[in-house]
């Protein structure tokens, strides 16, 4: 596929989004500054990546945080963990060409020289660049691959899903629909809603910030909820567990409304409903499914083709964006992928 990615020289200096104090909860604007650095030269053995579209995730969250977590945090004065999509534009690694399109680990910044390693995906699928961090990134990779094996929905099963309109959301709904099942969005406001329904095809819609939870649960899936996907955890996963089906499996993929975690958090307890309703409860993470990135994108690709996958895209402009970014996503001011393009 043509890149629609204008010519350019290399500049001398390297912008960067530097985490400089360590957030307790979710990373504000003051917990970064911009700095500028020369552009690094990669070592034989890397490739240096000028980026596109630096992604936002919730994950940032963990990563600039000093708790336990399934990655080591962020070192204060060091670029934000984060992932992008760029352009190889020096290559002393094999089987790296300059010009070659990457999506990977290469942080906040213009620039950044890394092994092979940091590189989650080849751009190579026909498809928009953009998309690579959306339905070819871990948003798409991990709904299809988290939903398909852990969640195992099967055709005629009621599938919950929760930040329904989010970028993983929205695969998983639309991934569940396509496999018979039938599908509830919960989401945070009543235009999430409508696109719920009017562009990811969900069967219902609720906006849980002012819907009786349990009520329109009972309603809309009178025979309980075979398979929910879990973006947030807190009161909504609390609500959605008294409503699962016996057999039914949860897949636990996001924590987004788990306002601390440290101390870790406790609340109404859940035991009961486990053993009662017989559930499997799962814990996702991408970065243990490496192996399977490239069939999941190609299966994701094809899906696309054939018209039955789409996504939406909240795009900012600028590197100054990034600071206050984290913090817009857990306030739910994105509609869909949130990226910023630096091109
Ligand atoms: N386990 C993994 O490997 C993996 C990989 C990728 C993503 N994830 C997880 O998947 C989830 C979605 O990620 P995404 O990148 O697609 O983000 P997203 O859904 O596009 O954006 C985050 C959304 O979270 C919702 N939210 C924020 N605070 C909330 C709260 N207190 N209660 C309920 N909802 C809240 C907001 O949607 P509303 O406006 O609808 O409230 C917000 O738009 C995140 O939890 C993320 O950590 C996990």
């Amino acid at each position: 596929m043509t890149r629609d990615i204008p010519a350019f020289g290399l500049p001398d200096r390297n912008r960067q989004v530097i985490l400089h104090d360590r957030p307790t909860g979710i990373p504000q604007a003051q917990h970064f500054r911009l700095a500028t650095a020369p552009v690094p030269d990669p070592a034989m053995g890397e490739i240096l990546v000028r980026n596109i579209y630096l992604s936002v995730d919730p994950a940032q969250r963990g990563w600039a945080a000093d708790v336990a977590n399934y990655s080591p945090p962020v070192p204060l004065g060091e670029p934000m963990r984060a992932l992008a999509v760029g352009q190889v534009v020096r290559s002393r690694a094999d089987g790296f060409a300059e010009g070659d399109f990457v999506y990977g680990f290469f942080g906040w910044q213009d620039y950044a020289a890394v092994p092979p390693t940091a590189v989650l995906h080849r751009c190579i699928e026909d498809l928009p660049l953009e998309a690579f961090a959306s339905l070819c990134g871990i948003n798409g990779v991990t709904a299809w691959l988290a939903l398909t094996g852990l969640g195992r929905p099967r055709a005629g099963d009621t599938l919950v899903v929760s930040t329904a309109a989010g970028s993983v959301g929205s695969f998983v709904g639309q991934i569940g629909k396509g496999l018979g099942c039938r599908t509830i969005g919960l989401t945070g406001s009543d235009a999430k809603v409508a696109e719920c329904q009017a562009r990811f095809g969900y069967d219902v819609a609720l906006n849980y910030h002012t819907a009786d939870l349990d009520a329109a649960l009972a309603q809309a899936a009178p025979g309980g909820v075979n398979v929910y996907y879990d973006n947030t955890g807190g009161p909504i996963l609390d609500t959605v567990l008294r409503r699962m089906a016996v057999g039914g499996r949860v897949v636990q993929c996001g924590t987004a409304a788990v306002a601390s975690w440290s101390p870790p958090p406790t609340g109404p307890r859940n035991e009961r409903e486990i053993l009662a309703r017989r559930l499997v409860w799962s814990g996702f993470v991408i970065f243990d499914h490496m192996d399977s990135y490239a069939e999941a994108c190609a299966a994701l690709t094809d899906l696309h083709a054939q018209g039955r996958i789409t996504w939406t895209t909240d795009m900012q402009q600028g590197l100054d964006q990034a600071p206050g970014a984290i913090a817009a996503l857990y306030d739910g001011r994105n509609t869909g992928k949130s990226l910023i393009y630096i091109g």
